[in-house]
């Protein structure tokens, strides 16, 4: 089977390790992909939101199966424009993607559905979101409607900054039209946890759980970045907590989707807190998380391409997800400086240590290659440096080790992922 996956970064690389893993894939294309990608997949040179070109290379190449890895295309409607064509494609379609594309549509379908998360309120109008702030608690959080790269929510501790986030989203339009809409929610407290899933329109499998470290600094200090860290299973997602969020959040929204005209096929994320009143939803996503896929894959025993081929056909009830009973820990190694600015160019080292091992990854993010052949670095989140273990204490310490492996000029990670376990 020839496969196809669009996206370019650590998530991607990922997602391309595990379809290279299946006896079924005969060739594995990736537009744009990146310099890590290049080694199991041909990188073709099309970005995401090129839907006609990556339609008509898919029909030439006579590609039996896309995957769409990131949010911007699947928003988009990517998946209409092959499915128009006739051809095979794993994600939510543009009517369902609505999901992670609007945040006001996803509390809405919430609040309808009785399924939990924050109390909120959203405006078109920035006056009445003003008027509205006047009278809420403190802390409040601010979010843009729309996708804005993980950064377009704001923790307000004042009603002054509250005000001026106003004016950012709406006014000064800093997330562009994504803040024609903006949601204030009540601020909650608690830990938070990814959970990613599998749906077929009906049938919902879910994968092991993972946490997220977004902010950039250690002791969760900083700005929100794409993600700095991430480890799997988390230890505070208990058995208790598993079931009450199958009754209540993950086949509910699942079912209000289909109630809505908008089944949905693809991975859905949710982002959930364990509040002392039980775990909300934060958000939800419609694409595996990045770096959350770069640990949780790795421990997916099933061939991605049947479980991804299952969601498509509608025969997900057949496929019994299953992992392994281990752990896994990745720390991204990023540039120095991001996610405010950060240069590029640098030459990486020691990538050959990872060659041929079962339990470390270096997945790339931004990465290319140079005229020279040299590898180096192209992003501000630049490698996942993903270890397995036989539980977290050592998939952690392996990790750590491996990212000394790395040499690259203003290198910079975050030396606690996991420390919480
Ligand atoms: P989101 O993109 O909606 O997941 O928000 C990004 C991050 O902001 C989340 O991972 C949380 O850390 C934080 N956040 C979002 N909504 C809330 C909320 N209602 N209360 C507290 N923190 C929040
Ligand atoms: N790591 C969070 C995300 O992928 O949105």
């Amino acid at each position: 089977m020839k496969v196809l996956v669009v996206g370019g970064g650590g998530r991607e690389h990922a997602i391309v390790t595990a379809v290279a893993k299946s006896t079924r894939a005969e060739k594995i294309y990736c537009a744009p992909g990146n310099a890590g990608i290049a080694s199991l997949a041909e990188c073709v040179p099309i970005q995401p939101m090129e839907f006609g070109k990556l339609v008509t290379f898919a029909k030439e190449r006579k590609i039996d199966f896309t995957i769409i890895g990131m949010d911007d295309p699947l928003v988009g409607g990517i998946v209409d424009a092959f499915e128009a064509e006739g051809l095979r494609v794993f994600g939510p379609r543009k009517n369902a993607a609505i999901l992670e594309g609007s945040k006001a549509f996803s509390k809405d379908l919430m609040k309808k559905y009785n399924i939990p998360t924050a109390a909120y309120e959203s405006f078109t109008d920035a006056k009445e979101a003003l008027a509205y702030l006047e009278r809420a608690k403190l802390p409040i959080v601010l979010k843009a409607d729309g996708l804005a790269l993980g950064k377009g929510v704001l923790i307000c501790n004042t009603l002054e900054e509250a005000k001026a986030g106003v004016k950012e989203i709406m006014e000064d339009k800093k997330f562009g039209n994504a803040g024609d809409t903006i949601v204030i929610e009540e601020f909650m407290t608690g830990r938070e946890v990814s959970v990613l899933s599998f749906v077929d329109g009906n049938t919902i499998r879910l994968l092991s759980s993972a946490q997220d470290h977004k902010r950039a600094k250690d002791g969760d200090e900083g700005l929100n970045t794409g993600g700095m860290g991430t480890f799997s299973p988390s230890p505070f997602y208990t058995k208790e907590i598993d079931e009450y969020c199958k009754k209540y959040i993950y086949q509910p929204t699942v079912d209000a989707m289909k109630k809505e005209g908008r089944p949905f096929v693809g991975v859905i994320f949710f982002g959930l807190m364990l509040t002392e009143e039980g775990p909300k939803v934060l958000e939800y996503n419609a694409r595996l998380g990045d770096p959350e896929a770069q640990v949780v894959l790795p421990r997916m025993k099933n061939d991605i391409l049947d479980v991804m081929e299952a969601c498509v056909d509608g025969t997900l009830h057949t496929v019994d997800l299953q992992f392994e009973e281990n752990a896994a820990v990745c720390v991204v190694l990023a540039s120095q400086g991001y996610p405010v600015s950060y240069e590029k160019g640098f030459v990486i080292e020691g990538l050959e240590h990872f060659e041929g091992r079962e339990d470390y990854f270096c997945f790339h993010a931004g990465t290319k290659q140079n005229e020279d052949g040299q590898i180096v670095t192209n992003g501000g989140r630049v490698l996942g440096i993903t270890a397995l273990g036989n539980d977290l204490m050592q998939a952690r310490t392996k990790a750590y080790d491996a990212t000394e492996w790395v040499k690259f000029a203003n290198k910079y990670m975050r030396h606690d992922i996991g420390n919480a376990i």
